[in-house]
């Protein structure tokens, strides 16, 4: 079960590793390792130039896990910057050792709860792209309160995107997609699109062809033989 984000937890718990602390066992111990985590707190205004320095087309990934995606992602498409947001501080530590160790520049994650970044910090018409994989179903009915996807919640992130900005989302929980791809419908500021696109994203469903990037849970569900479900939209 997911650590779930309760009322009393404040939207933004930060923490900023020492981007060179030498990690045990590591070969590259004492090498700089670039700072891939970041601390709003200490960036003032927020920016996309002051989180990397330079405008650069920018994709923002919700509930990166372990970083998978946005590793190989950020790897593939040097020319854009990548931003990945992780509640639980287990994955985000283990994320933030990981684009240290594998020296990604343009990649930055973020602890703190994505539905609030998207309500009061990200700006308005900015993304290229946005990336929702395996948000956490709570499929029980008393839990459907913590789920990410709620009306306010999409209607901030599609006023994010910028106009033309992708943004895809897959899960493997049938009833979980069904109200997912009803909230992004309904919405009038997005049109659904293929989710198929080169330039973008994970592998379709029904593609064995190791096309695109996938995620942890995408690997794992897919060795188990699970459906996976997919939905694109782009903002008008
Ligand atoms: C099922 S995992 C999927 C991880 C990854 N996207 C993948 O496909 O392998 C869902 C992730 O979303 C994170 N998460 C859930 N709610 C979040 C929120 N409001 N803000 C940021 N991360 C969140 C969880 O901690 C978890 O790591």
């Amino acid at each position: 079960m997911p650590p779930s984000i309760s009322s009393a937890t404040p939207p933004m718990a930060l923490i900023v590793p020492d981007a060179n602390r030498p990690i045990e066992g590591d070969p590259r111990a004492g090498a700089p390792r670039p700072v891939v985590a970041v601390d709003l707190s200490e960036l003032g205004d927020f920016s996309w130039r002051r989180l990397f320095g330079h405008d650069r087309p920018v994709e923002l990934e919700i509930g990166t896990g372990k970083a998978g995606f946005l590793l190989r992602r950020a790897q593939a498409w040097p020319q854009r910057n990548f931003l990945g947001i992780e509640w639980a501080s287990e994955f985000y530590r283990y994320a933030v050792d990981r684009l240290q160790r594998w020296h990604v520049p343009n990649v930055r994650v973020l602890r703190a709860d994505a539905a609030h970044f998207v309500r009061v910090i990200c700006l308005r018409d900015s993304l290229t792209a946005l990336h929702v994989y395996h948000p956490d179903p709570w499929p029980k009915k008393r839990h459907h309160k913590r789920r990410l996807f709620q009306p306010p919640f999409v209607a901030a992130a599609a006023e994010c995107l910028a106009p033309g900005g992708r943004w895809a989302v897959q899960t493997d929980h049938a009833e979980y997609f069904e109200i997912i791809r009803a909230l992004l419908r309904e919405q009038p500021l997005l049109e659904e699109i293929p989710f198929d696109d080169p330039d973008f994203g994970v592998q379709s469903a029904d593609d064995d062809s190791s096309v695109g990037v996938a995620t942890n849970f995408e690997i794992k569900y897919r060795r188990e033989g699970r459906a996976i479900y997919q939905i694109a939209v782009r903002r008008r």
